[in-house]
């Protein structure tokens, strides 16, 4: 199982000096009013998400991610006066609840995986979300063909791969190219491709129980 335990103090950095703010504002840019609602973040890891959660009010938000050291970060972002934030340090894939939720995210999560495992976890986070639920997926990809800023993008994240492969462990042996699995179960909302850096964005909405 991959362990972000090592590179989890220097995760922000790492991603300030790659990318600048722009995986920032794509997580936020797909965001719409979540009150009330039952969210789930699954690999959260530094709270990047989480922080635009935090200024609704109402909603209940429920975080997995396998890393002690990611909950423990996520515990110090000043959480305490929040009553309906629960901090679970488990795998996904041992993940089991009796509720559903409005919202799941998986950013930068599911690249993590082995195909095998990967299409595990988008079983489950199918059986997770109720009708009518929205699953936020962001995820990089090896894009295949390149402007001269793609050549660059795809040069830091050949080594941040590798760099991540190595400390973490990761199941994964390289970036999707291009669209994962059909998920059957689901409409898309809203999709966006980036090629600098390449990205997939998606926002689904499940149909149907
Ligand atoms: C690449 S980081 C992404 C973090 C964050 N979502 C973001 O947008 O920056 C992957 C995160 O998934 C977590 N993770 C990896 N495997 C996991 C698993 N099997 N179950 C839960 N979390 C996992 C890692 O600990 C890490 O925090």
């Amino acid at each position: 199982m991959n362990d972000f335990n090592s590179i989890a103090p220097f995760y922000n950095f790492l991603e300030k000096i790659g990318f600048g703010d722009y995986l920032q504002n794509i997580r936020k840019s797909y965001l719409y009013n979540i009150e009330n609602k039952e969210i789930l973040l699954i690999g959260e890891g530094t709270g990047k998400l989480l922080t635009y959660f935090l200024s609704l009010p109402t909603s209940c938000i429920t975080i997995v991610d396998s890393s002690s050291e990611m909950c423990e970060i996520l515990k110090g972002l000043n959480l305490n006066q929040r009553k309906k934030i629960s901090i679970i340090n488990q795998s996904f894939l041992d993940f089991n609840i009796d509720k559903y939720y409005d919202f799941v995210s998986t950013c930068f999560f599911l690249d993590c995986f082995s195909q095998i495992d990967s299409d595990l976890c988008r079983d489950k986070i199918t059986n997770l979300l109720k009708s009518g639920g929205f699953w936020f997926d962001v995820d990089f990809y090896d894009p295949k063909n390149c402007s001269f800023s793609g050549y660059y993008f795809k040069f830091v994240m050949k080594i941040l791969f590798c760099f991540f492969r190595k400390s973490t462990h990761l199941g994964s042996h390289s970036l999707p190219c291009g669209p994962q699995r059909f998920c059957k179960n689901f409409v898309l909302r809203n999709k966006s491709i980036c090629l600098s850096p390449p990205l997939n964005a998606n926002l689904r909405e499940k149909v149907g129980s």
